[in-house]
């Protein structure tokens, strides 16, 4: 009774919210800090699915870290109050880093998501229990869509990928396209030294300085970065090139189609 009671409040200030005249994203965020301290039970549940479906595979299911990094101790979600600093990151994402964009979160959802994450600080610190969330809730049709039109290239619905949905969890499928190094198949690459001599191998390392490989007959070798010329063949740049183009929507449906492929 009380939380329905609460709902209704938070609902009515989140209408107030949606109507009131051009403001910034944190002041928009602020404007809540007139409701009762953090975590707000409500919003953090509505949280806790947005977070399922949208951020779990890559930041854990408890937000603990996986792929991505720990929620639980990052200085961007410690410091954040309302969403105010949450909210740019997840609506610009770091498609360089491996975060895509969720350009069309609204502030609400925004402020759920950041306090769900705070009130799993505040689990983390109590070991309270989490229960886990179902994931798929995309529209296949609309998924196939973006299949036909964006994978195909590289896959196949009755080739490659026809059992993928019974392979794999959901959590892991979405990881699997969605998250480049997760499938990370060997990066091949091409030397070329000085000489003109030329080596084909599996890229073992790279950073500013040196660049290092395991040519194909199972020799390492390693240069300054700046000593030879080299072709660096990315199976998954497909996958990081999608990370900049999906909506939120397409990765839910993309993910519904693939659980279909039984
Ligand atoms: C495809 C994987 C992926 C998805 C999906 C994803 N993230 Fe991230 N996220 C990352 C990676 C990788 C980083 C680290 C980027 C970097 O190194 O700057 C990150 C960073 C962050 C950070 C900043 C952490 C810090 O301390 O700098 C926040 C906050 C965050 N993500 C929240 C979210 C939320 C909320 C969602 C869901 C709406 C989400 N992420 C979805 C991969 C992902
Ligand atoms: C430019 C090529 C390319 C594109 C485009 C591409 N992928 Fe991939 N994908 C790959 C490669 C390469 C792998 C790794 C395959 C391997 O390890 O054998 C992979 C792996 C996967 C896997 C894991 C398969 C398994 O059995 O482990 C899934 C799932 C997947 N991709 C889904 C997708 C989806 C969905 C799309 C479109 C939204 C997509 N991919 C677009 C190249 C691509």
């Amino acid at each position: 009774m009380r939380l329905l009671f609460f709902g209704a409040i938070l609902s009515l200030a989140l209408a107030a919210q949606t109507q009131a005249p051009k403001q910034s994203r944190v002041e928009r965020g602020r404007e809540f800090l007139g409701l009762p301290p953090p975590p707000d039970q409500a919003a953090a549940e509505r949280g806790a699915k947005l977070f399922a479906q949208n951020c779990a595979f890559c930041h854990g299911q408890k937000a603990t870290g996986a792929e991505g990094p720990n929620l639980i101790r990052s200085s961007v979600v410690l410091h954040d109050e309302k969403g105010e600093l949450i909210g740019p990151v997840v609506l610009n994402g770091r498609p360089d880093k491996g975060m895509p964009a969720f350009s069309s979160m609204t502030p609400a959802q925004l402020y759920d998501i950041a306090e769900f994450l705070h009130a799993r600080v505040q689990d983390a610190a109590n070991r309270s229990s989490y229960k886990l969330q179902n994931i798929v809730t995309g529209d296949s049709k609309a998924g196939e869509a973006f299949f036909n039109a964006h994978c195909t290239k590289c896959h196949s619905a009755t080739g490659d990928l026809a059992h993928v949905g019974s392979k794999y969890e959901p959590s892991e499928l979405q990881a699997l396209f969605l998250y480049p190094d997760k499938a990370a198949p060997p990066v091949t690459m091409t030397v070329t030294l000085p000489n003109g001599q030329v080596i084909k191998g599996t890229l073992k390392r790279h950073d500013d300085f040196n660049i290092s490989m395991v040519d194909n007959s199972g020799t390492f070798h390693s240069w300054p970065d700046d000593a030879v010329q080299y072709k660096i063949e990315d199976p998954l740049a497909g996958h990081r090139e999608l990370l900049a183009i999906y909506t939120d929507a397409d990765m839910h449906n993309v993910l519904a189609y693939l659980v279909t492929l039984k």
